[in-house]
């Protein structure tokens, strides 16, 4: 198959030998990930709680938006780097694992939403607050909870799906 011609190019690619041959890089890198994880859940959390009127009475949703987006934004670019290099080290553990699937999947499907509740927000400060959106912004809110905290599970999971 070709994602196996794949896999095996990249087990065999000098960066990812090096990877392999120092004992820290993975565990260095795992800890950015996490890390960032934590950012990027904090920023996720705040802003879809103010979506639910849990937080922030004092604020606009504009305002909440305003401020964690770029927290959003910033800690994806780390997640991405710090998961493409976990991804390079230990090729087979993650792209012949349906949970890594699984987790890119939620992922997709979380970036959605959050663009979503956010995009709007940019053109009309007051779109969310007419009539039924409001409804729609608390029921995105509280998928996308659900989503970003399946692909916490899923990226814990992959560690126990490696065949
Ligand atoms: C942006 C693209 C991302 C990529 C390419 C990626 C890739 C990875 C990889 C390859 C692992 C290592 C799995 C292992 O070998 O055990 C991992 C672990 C993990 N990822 Fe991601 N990830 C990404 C984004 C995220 C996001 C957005 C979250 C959560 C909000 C997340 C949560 C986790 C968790 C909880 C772990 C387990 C960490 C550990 O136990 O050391 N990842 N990720």
């Amino acid at each position: 198959m070709m994602i196996d011609r794949f896999v095996t190019w990249l087990a065999d690619s000098p960066v990812s030998v090096t990877i392999g041959a120092h004992g820290w890089i993975t565990p260095a890198v795992q800890t950015v990930h996490i890390l960032a994880i934590a950012v990027i859940m904090a920023a996720i959390l705040m802003t879809n709680l103010k979506a639910l009127g849990a937080v922030g009475a004092e604020d606009t949703i504009l305002g909440f938006s305003r401020r964690y987006a770029p927290w959003i934004g910033g800690a994806l670019i780390v997640l991405l780097l710090s998961g493409a290099t976990l991804i390079v080290g230990e090729p087979r553990r993650s792209l012949e694992n349906p949970v890594f699937i699984l987790k890119m999947g939620l992922l997709c499907v979380a970036l959605l939403l959050t663009a979503a509740i956010h995009a709007p927000l940019r053109r009309d400060a007051g779109f969310w607050q007419a009539g039924p959106r409001l409804a729609v912004l608390r029921g995105m809110a509280v998928v996308s909870l659900g989503v970003w905290a399946g692909i916490v599970f899923a990226g814990r999971w992959i560690a126990y799906a490696v065949t």
